[in-house]
């Protein structure tokens, strides 16, 4: 049987048993857990707290809810952030051991111990008090994945600074649209970014972008790639240096629990991103838990290998605040899956024995066009467990995931959450759940889900509906920055304050597993990747031929979700190769590459309710080739016709 047979054999296989041989080793393997959180939740997630990290002063209480949706956990205990994932290692002993096997994209390789981070980051805090940056003053970090930027988190951190990383990925327009919005004191980025081969100049970007924005007093540039940059003086510093100047010593300092950890920028519906507030002791209780329980590690013995970017909330808690607050050894990789070859993930997993492996279906997606031969070539016996986060997984690349490279032997935890949520919420426990390919099963303890109609909010059994989160948890978002409004109106205000909007559609089956769909808003999910569509169109209009632009997510094989435009163009103008060209250097100049459109599609006229709000829902039908819905709400209901047969011209000329 080839192996694509074995996959459709395997379809018909609805459930996987945990292995016996994982249960019996793994952390948690009661499901008993499940009943014991959900009898007192706040009480469960207190004794979470206390027993997975560090406090300076114990919290005395859980949750505080009385002003929702503005939500407290552990409001009068105090710890800090950075100690909890440096110093208590390093004071029980683990200084020398590795906290991550940073792999650079033209082979280097660099051990960086716990005791090294510790090094680092009592320096680059005091570096950062030096330039004036105070606990509260937030420090905007542009950097590539290398082990600077774990130690500019930290740092950060140790000195109550919340930190605003921004995605390498984004353009400097997009950062500096996050710094000004977030009002950053201080930024830490870089001469140049490699890139398959190739290396880019951020600090020139960075000057041309950001150079006049009035709150920003500092920028510290660490040198990696060794390239030429221009630095201003009086404001730019390079990192090796402040560092060396710097004291050596600077004690944790304790923080309030509510104090912010960071803001992280996301899309939402409109084209404004949203500064997702996470504070400290909350959720750090929520990553600590979920990186401990979900991926069962054992830190003397584990490899953990995330492949994602610390600019995504997964890197935020899986590369960094998870794993280091668990003690845990990391593999991290400066490029991309195929550079300098396609099989450079599976060299790392065999060079480094990891373990466990925590990646994106969409990269899954992309192994599996590149054939099973490639992870072949490769050991990976050191395997023992696989993630999956982002989107959806679609069973096919779930049941390759789990043939291919877990050898049938390692159990895949299919992950739900956001940025928002903080941590992990709906997931198996891989020594207790019974797994179904596509589902990412049933709530963490102490998490309570439900699937609820779109009108009433009542319970749904069978069929689609909103998924909601029915109970404030300690990973949960503060807020959005400095919008308290907008945070109401967008996760509370449907519902009311005590039940968080998540944004995504889902089911529930008769097991209560969830088999989460996708989003309900102008959210678009390219590759794992969030983007708003509002913020697509918006970039696609900035272009001078461009009279008006409708962008939509439509459904791809490869990255799960595309960007398709459709776009007017002024009067005058043909549509053209260079056209396309510029419309898509347009997205690339003001995000980032990666939310380029796909496909473009030329409209005349786009189809517009009576009151002129775009209806992309029917133009997501047409794009993905359905049956229109209803269409008796257009203004002028010819605009569909004449879009369909643009579409279907395009198809003649495939
Ligand atoms: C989607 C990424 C299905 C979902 C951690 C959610 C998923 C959005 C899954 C959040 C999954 C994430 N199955 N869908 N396992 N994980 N999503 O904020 O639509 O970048 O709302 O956080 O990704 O994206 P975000």
């Amino acid at each position: 049987m080839g192996l694509e047979q074995e996959i459709e054999a395997l379809l018909e296989v609805e459930r996987f048993e945990p292995p016996q041989a994982f249960r019996e080793k793994a952390l948690w393997s009661d499901p008993s857990i499940y009943e014991e959180a959900a009898a007192d939740p706040e009480a469960w997630w207190t004794a979470q707290a206390k027993e997975l990290l560090d406090w300076e002063t114990e919290p005395s209480q859980g949750l505080d809810d009385s002003n929702p949706p503005f939500y407290k956990w552990f409001e009068d205990g105090r710890l800090n952030a950075s100690a909890n994932c440096l110093d208590r290692h390093v004071e029980a002993g683990n200084g020398e051991r590795v906290a991550y096997h940073w792999r650079g994209e033209e082979g280097e390789e660099r051990d960086v111990t716990y005791a090294d981070l510790h090094r680092d980051v009592q320096r680059f805090a005091n570096a950062l008090r030096d330039q004036g940056v105070e606990k509260g003053d937030v420090v905007g970090i542009y950097l590539p994945m290398i082990p600077e930027v774990v130690v500019a988190m930290l740092a950060c951190a140790r000195i109550g600074a919340p930190h605003n990383v921004v995605f390498g990925g984004f353009s400097a327009e997009s950062v500096r649209e996050r710094m000004e919005f977030s009002e950053a004191k201080a930024l830490v980025t870089v001469d140049g970014a490699r890139r398959k081969g190739k290396t880019a100049p951020i600090k020139p970007a960075v000057d041309e972008h950001l150079g006049d924005l009035g709150s920003l007093e500092t920028i510290v540039v660490v040198r990696h790639t060794g390239i030429d940059c221009p630095m201003t003086d009086g404001r730019d510093v390079f990192y090796d240096e402040i560092l060396a100047a710097a004291d050596p010593e600077c004690p944790a300092e304790p923080m309030e629990a509510e104090h912010p950890l960071f803001i992280l920028y996301t899309s939402g519906s409109t084209a404004k991103p949203k500064g997702i507030l996470h504070t400290t002791g909350g959720y750090l209780t929520g990553v600590t838990a979920t990186h401990r329980y979900v991926f069962d590690l054992k830190p003397e013995s584990d490899v953990y290998w995330c492949a994602a970017d610390v600019g995504w909330v997964t890197g935020h808690s899986y590369i960094v605040y998870g794993p280091l607050a668990n003690g845990a050894t990391s593999v991290m990789w400066e490029g991309a899956p195929d550079y300098p070859h396609q099989g450079i993930w599976w060299e790392l997993i065999e060079r480094y024995k990891a373990t466990i492996l925590y990646a994106a279906p969409t990269a899954i997606r992309t192994f599996i066009k590149w054939g099973a031969e490639i992870p072949a070539k490769f050991d990976l016996s050191s395997l023992r467990l696989l993630g999956s986060v982002g989107e959806p997984i679609n069973p096919k690349a779930w049941l390759w995931y789990h043939k291919v490279i877990g050898a049938e032997r390692c159990p895949i935890v299919d992950t739900w959450w956001q940025t928002e949520t903080g941590a992990i919420m709906i997931t198996p426990l891989p020594g207790i759940t019974t797994t179904k390919p596509g589902s990412a099963t049933t709530p963490f303890p102490g998490v309570e889900a439900e699937v609820v109609d779109e009108s009433e909010g009542e319970p749904i059994d069978e069929g689609q509906g909103l998924l909601v989160l029915e109970r404030p948890w300690p990973s949960m978002l503060r807020g959005l920055f400095k919008e308290d409004e907008r945070f109401v109106e967008t996760y509370f205000s449907r519902f009311g304050s005590e039940r968080y909007l998540v944004g995504d559609a889902a089911r529930r089956d008769g097991d209560g597993y969830y088999w989460v769909i996708g989003r309900i808003d102008d959210v678009a999910n390219v590759s794992g990747h969030r983007l708003s569509t509002a913020e697509v169109e918006s970039a696609i209009v900035a272009h001078p031929a461009v009279a008006e632009a409708a962008v939509i997510g439509q459904s791809d094989e490869d990255t799960g979700q595309a960007i398709c435009a459709f776009v007017t163009l002024r009067g005058g103008t043909e549509p053209s190769d260079e056209l396309v060209e510029g419309i898509r250097a347009e997205v690339a100049k003001r995000i980032g590459k990666f939310a380029r459109p796909k496909r473009i599609v030329w409209a005349d006229d786009l189809p517009k309710t009576r009151s002129g709000k775009i209806m992309r829902r029917l133009l997501r039908d047409i794009a993905e080739g359905r049956a229109l819905g209803d269409v008796t709400t257009l203004r002028d209901p010819d605009v569909m016709a004449e879009l369909e047969a643009k579409i279907a011209e395009e198809q003649d000329e495939d």
